[in-house]
């Protein structure tokens, strides 16, 4: 028998080693295999097709269409809800992709509980032995009779156990270790993945159940799966955190029966995942005071203006290039502030090792959390602590100039609420804002040199 070469990513079949898969460009991924491959296109005609909303051969006019509302069953937990726009949508598929023990397994059982009051579960895993889930339900407290387990990769034998069982919702933990028996490609690989869910939606279609889908991303979500699923489920959802931090943020990356710009907030405990319901309390609570290098801040996710703390410090480096380490702060956007604040203010980070360090293991992704970031620099590399009850909001510029914002409103509402008093602001928001917000100290910032003076 003549040796073949299938790639381990797409499962495209070769007579020739190549380093280089010439299908999907992927290095390294070819293996040797030695039994008989069936030719390609009959391979090729089992891939189901994308499942596609029935076509209707006729042009309607908009005003003509009948439709039925969403049917939805609340998971039980709000902040999941809320991410999936009110709860989960029957008939749907709903992909949750995040790394490897964030908390996946953990947060679909737990909404067995709620959702078994409702409708029949069938949680297929492909990762736990059936005694491992009981024993995570158990400490879970998820105990509905409703719920039904299934350990098993195939798929050829898993749908038709899932169809026979009627069930109104189907988790599938993970989708890469799922596989078509069919198909030569291993487990895992973006062949057996989008083979696996495209039967599965199908199946969900059919017989309306909705299907979650649990799929692993590493650091930089580049590994074979989620991705390449995205456009073909009706909602993506990502689940992340630090895994050394509690807080785990839950968010919508695609919705079609919903806002994407919602978020979820739980903390991982031990009796599994708990709803913050009011994340900016819980992440200023533990807030150091009169210590240099603090700064609040607030980002909004969506709709919702969240408060967190940044924390710098600047010291004395011994080495002969710098360390610039920055947690939950784009590195670049860091370099950048240090070179504005040398450049114009001639603060000398040139020597100093920096740390930047955001509390909750939020993301600071926005612009406006710049003046922020700069404050608690300077307020480092001074020695000097922030007023305890000031927050900065502001973009800053290579000039050093502070910019304008967006819900500015929403984030001094927020401000305002969790007690702070003093609230530093672009200059150009000021004249529009100073009337509304009475009480409040709201300071102009029109530059650094503004910022600088609030410390002294
Ligand atoms: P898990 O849901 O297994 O992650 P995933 O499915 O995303 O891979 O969660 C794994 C982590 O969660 C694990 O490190 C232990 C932790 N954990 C708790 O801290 N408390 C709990 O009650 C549970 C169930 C898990
Ligand atoms: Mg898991």
């Amino acid at each position: 028998m003549k040796a073949n070469y299938i790639c381990s990513n797409c499962g495209s079949i070769f007579t020739k080693w190549f380093g280089k898969c010439p299908e999907c460009g992927e290095w390294n991924t070819l293996e040797e295999s030695a039994v008989a491959v069936e030719d390609k296109s009959t391979k090729k005609s089992k891939i189901v097709k994308t499942f596609t909303a029935p076509s209707t051969s006729k042009a309607q006019r908009i005003s003509d269409i009948t439709f039925q509302s969403h049917i939805r069953f609340s998971t039980g937990l709000n902040e999941f809800d809320r991410v999936l726009g009110g709860g989960v949508v029957k008939g749907s598929a709903v992909l949750l992709s995040g790394e490897p023990g964030i908390g996946k397994s953990t947060l679909l059982l737990q909404i067995c509980e709620k959702i078994g009051e409702f409708g029949k579960i069938l949680y297929i895993s492909g990762e736990e032995s059936s005694s491992q889930i009981k024993l995570r339900a158990q400490r879970l407290g998820v105990n509905n009779d409703n719920l039904y387990v299934l350990c098993e990769t195939n798929i050829n034998k898993a749908i038709p156990e899932a169809e026979g069982n009627a069930p109104d919702l189907v988790i599938v933990d993970s989708v890469q270790t799922m596989y078509d028996d069919e198909l030569q490609s291993v487990p895992g690989s973006i062949t057996q993945v989008k083979q696996t869910a495209m039967m599965f939606i199908r199946s969900a279609k059919e017989n309306n159940y909705s299907v979650i889908f649990v799929g692993h991303v590493n650091k930089d979500g580049a590994i074979a799966g989620p991705k390449v699923l995205e456009h073909i489920v009706d909602a993506v959802l990502y689940f992340e955190g630090d895994k050394q931090h509690s807080y785990r943020i839950i968010r919508a990356e695609k919705n079609r029966f919903g806002s994407t710009n919602e978020i979820g907030v739980f903390e991982m405990g031990d009796e599994g995942l708990i709803e913050v319901e009011n994340p900016s309390e819980a992440l200023l609570s533990q807030r150091p005071s009169s210590v240099p290098g603090n700064c609040a801040v607030c980002i909004m996710e969506g709709t919702r203006p969240i408060l967190s703390e940044v924390q710098a410090l600047a010291s004395q480096t011994s080495f002969p290039v710098p360390r610039r380490v920055t947690n939950g702060y784009d590195y670049n956007r860091l370099n950048m502030l240090l070179a504005v604040l040398e450049k114009r203010m001639g603060l000398r980070f040139s020597a100093s090792d920096v740390y930047i360090n955001v509390i909750g293991g939020l993301r600071l992704e926005e612009p406006s959390c710049d003046l922020a970031v700069a404050m608690a620099l300077i307020s480092s590399i001074k020695e000097l602590p922030m007023p305890e009850d000031m927050i900065a909001i502001g973009e800053i510029g290579l000039s050093g100039e502070c910019r304008s914002v967006s819900h500015s409103e929403l984030r001094i509402n927020e401000a305002k609420r969790l007690g702070f008093q003093t609230i530093a602001l672009p200059y150009f928001l000021v004249p529009r804002l100073k009337n509304k917000y009475k009480g409040i100290n709201i300071v102009p910032i029109r530059s650094l040199f503004d910022a600088i003076n609030l410390l002294k």
